[in-house]
């Protein structure tokens, strides 16, 4: 996403949040926060790129030389300081620091930032305190504008497409790869940036793990099947999952997904601006605990997502953080049968004046597949 005003509306923001809590500039390396106060992001690599946000200072970025061109032309907002392969960027860095020397308080480095780039800063800065960025850009990131729930809606309907499509079709006698690879084209021909994670098939026994990956198995007649996927529009991410079975199911297998359905039902029920986040996870873990599978929900409700897979707020026991208006989350409680089966369902919802509104929308019942 290009924003109109180079960034800076939301680098004014952070400045904000700097004076809130007393930091004297925030470090941002190639990560979500970069994306989403310039535009422009990759994946971290071994050059230096940072992001300086002063508090009381024009935005500096030291940049190599190679990302040069697309951080103009996506942050007008920050002045650049490019440097070449074969040169040491520690001294730019050094004389940044320099320019912020006399404003009190500690220097706030992105969460995800590599510790080698840290200590970098550190040497830098030299006996000044540092902290993390999350206490100044979560409070921005968490609750979506309508542009960023815009692409959110859009990266829910391609994963939607991608689930009709590729559950029209057999799937017993093939490898859960090649299911995974048949979701990903059909949501990269539909349009989307790339997919939102991993893909994650899992058939039979292998259903029964939470995160297993998408593997050689091949999925065979009587399996429980999930699907755990989603992609990307404009950065931002779908996630959806869902349990289909080969054939018919045994009556475990339907009572077990019958009882996960109620708890995700139960849990989106509880949304509303105002609750804290755990009384979600209370919702959905009530229902499986009376269903007598409170052993088998081995996992949180859900996790906030947004620019990153997973991003607060986390749908967990013990986050007493109020839930607001605009805040992205999904809602996937689970049971595992170690060696068996497993059974998950997943929409990513927003919190709205009328409670959770969905991103995702492919039947949520026990599909049965060929
Ligand atoms: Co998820």
């Amino acid at each position: 996403m290009t924003h109109a005003d180079g960034g800076s509306g939301r680098i004014a923001a952070v400045r904000l949040g700097l004076e809130r809590v007393g930091a004297a500039a925030a470090l941002f390396g190639l990560s979500s926060n970069l994306r989403y106060l310039t535009g422009f992001s990759d994946e971290p690599g071994e050059r230096l790129l940072l992001l300086v946000v002063p508090r009381e200072a024009a935005a500096t970025c030291l940049v190599p030389a190679l990302y040069a061109d697309q951080v103009a032309a996506h942050s007008p907002a920050a002045e650049l300081e490019v440097w070449a392969d074969g040169e040491d960027p520690q001294e730019r860095l050094a004389e940044i620091a320099g320019r912020i020397q006399d404003v009190s308080g500690p220097i706030l480095v992105d969460d995800s930032l590599w510790a080698a780039f840290t200590l970098q800063a550190q040497a830098a800065f030299v006996g000044r305190p540092f902290g993390l960025a999350s206490c100044v850009m979560t409070p921005l990131r968490e609750r979506k504008d309508a542009a960023e729930l815009a692409a959110m809606r859009r990266a829910g309907e391609i994963a939607d497409a991608a689930f009709t499509a590729v559950t029209a079709a057999p799937i017993s006698g093939r490898a859960e790869i090649e299911v995974a690879g048949r979701l990903e084209a059909a949501m990269l021909a539909a349009g989307a940036d790339g997919i939102a994670f991993e893909t994650l098939i899992a058939s039979g026994p292998n259903s029964a793990l939470p995160h297993h990956r998408a593997g050689t198995r091949t999925i065979r007649a009587g399996d429980f099947v999930i699907l755990d996927y989603g992609c990307r529009v404009d950065g931002y991410r779908s996630d959806i999952s869902r349990t289909v079975v080969c054939g018919d199911p045994s009556r475990e297998g339907r009572e077990a997904h019958e009882a996960v359905l109620q708890a995700h039902w139960a849990a989106r029920e509880r949304v509303t601006a105002g609750i804290e986040a755990q009384a979600v996870d209370a919702a959905a873990r009530g229902v499986l605990t009376s269903a007598g599978y409170a052993a088998q929900f081995v996992h949180r409700t859900g996790h906030g997502i947004g620019l990153d897979v997973h991003e607060p707020p986390y749908i967990v026991n013990g986050n007493d953080h109020r839930l607001e208006e605009g805040m992205t989350f999904s809602i996937e409680p689970g049971v595992y049968f170690r060696g068996r089966f497993g059974v998950r369902i997943e929409d990513v919802v927003v919190v709205t004046r009328k409670g959770a509104e969905a991103m995702t929308h492919a039947p949520q019942e026990l599909v049965r597949v060929s």
